[in-house]
């Protein structure tokens, strides 16, 4: 019976009783807020913080599905922190900016210790609290993760921490998805993927999780005809998922 249930199809008698037993938070812009360096960035470049913010962050996704596509081995594969570099130069280049080492390492330095958002730590602890497992699943190499998460204090309330790098590929290539589903031993459906970043969203639900899209600016859906499982504006969203 068991058995049968584990195979049974989304419409099934299973999915209504199905049990959420796990969550997996993505980290940038999840639990980690990538535009905090916009502060920084307005003090060094005065009126264009908030733009280098954001282009900076857009290449640095380019830049990882530019060389997780190219190469059928991940040869061309270089972690996240080398990437984040390339974007920052590349966006401080388009704006027409110079960018001298010292401020290139106080930004890249700034990145490395992003703010969390402000209602995160409760949240992790509270599923702690009540016995549901969590964990990060993250482009992140596991240098960066290990010092995001330290100096937010999230070490004691995450089960897993996981990186990207050693598939050498990044999000939202399935051998990714399939990392979080191995570190919990548990059907992607049975867990919670939790992003802030649709596109995110998205490859975790075509991957199988069961999904949720913490759209905290009120971004539209991107329209590829397919919807995370669940949608809302904060982190404490994923705790409607729990029994208290
Ligand atoms: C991550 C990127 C998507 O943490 O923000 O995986």
């Amino acid at each position: 019976m068991k058995e049968a249930a584990l195979n049974a199809g989304p419409h099934s008698e299973y999915s209504a009783v199905m049990k959420l037993r796990a969550v997996l938070f993505d980290a940038y812009g999840t639990l980690f807020d990538v535009h905090s360096v916009a502060l920084l960035a307005e003090q060094l470049f005065p009126g264009y913080g908030e733009r280098l913010s954001l282009l900076w962050r857009d290449k640095q996704i380019e830049y990882t599905r530019l060389v997780s596509m190219s190469g059928l081995g991940g040869e061309h594969y270089r972690p996240f922190w080398e990437l984040t570099r390339a974007g920052l130069r590349f966006a401080a280049a388009r704006l027409g900016l110079t960018l001298e080492a010292p401020a290139e390492d106080r930004l890249m330095n700034q990145y490395r210790h992003l703010s969390a958002f402000p209602e995160n730590r409760d949240v992790l602890a509270e599923l702690q609290r009540r016995g549901v497992p969590a964990g990060i699943l993250s482009n992140g190499d596991p240098e960066m993760l290990a010092v995001a998460v330290k100096s937010a204090g999230f070490g004691e309330l995450l089960q897993h921490v996981i990186s990207v790098h050693p598939v050498r590929r990044y999000k939202t290539d399935p051998a990714v998805y399939a990392l979080g589903t191995a570190a919990f031993a548990l059907p992607a459906r049975e867990i919670l993927f939790v992003s802030s970043n649709c596109w995110d969203a998205i490859g975790a639900t075509w991957f199988g999780y069961t999904t949720l899209w913490v759209n905290r600016t009120g971004a539209p859906l991107d329209p590829l005809g397919i919807e995370p499982s669940h949608s809302g504006r904060s982190l404490r969203d994923v705790l409607a998922h729990f029994p208290a």
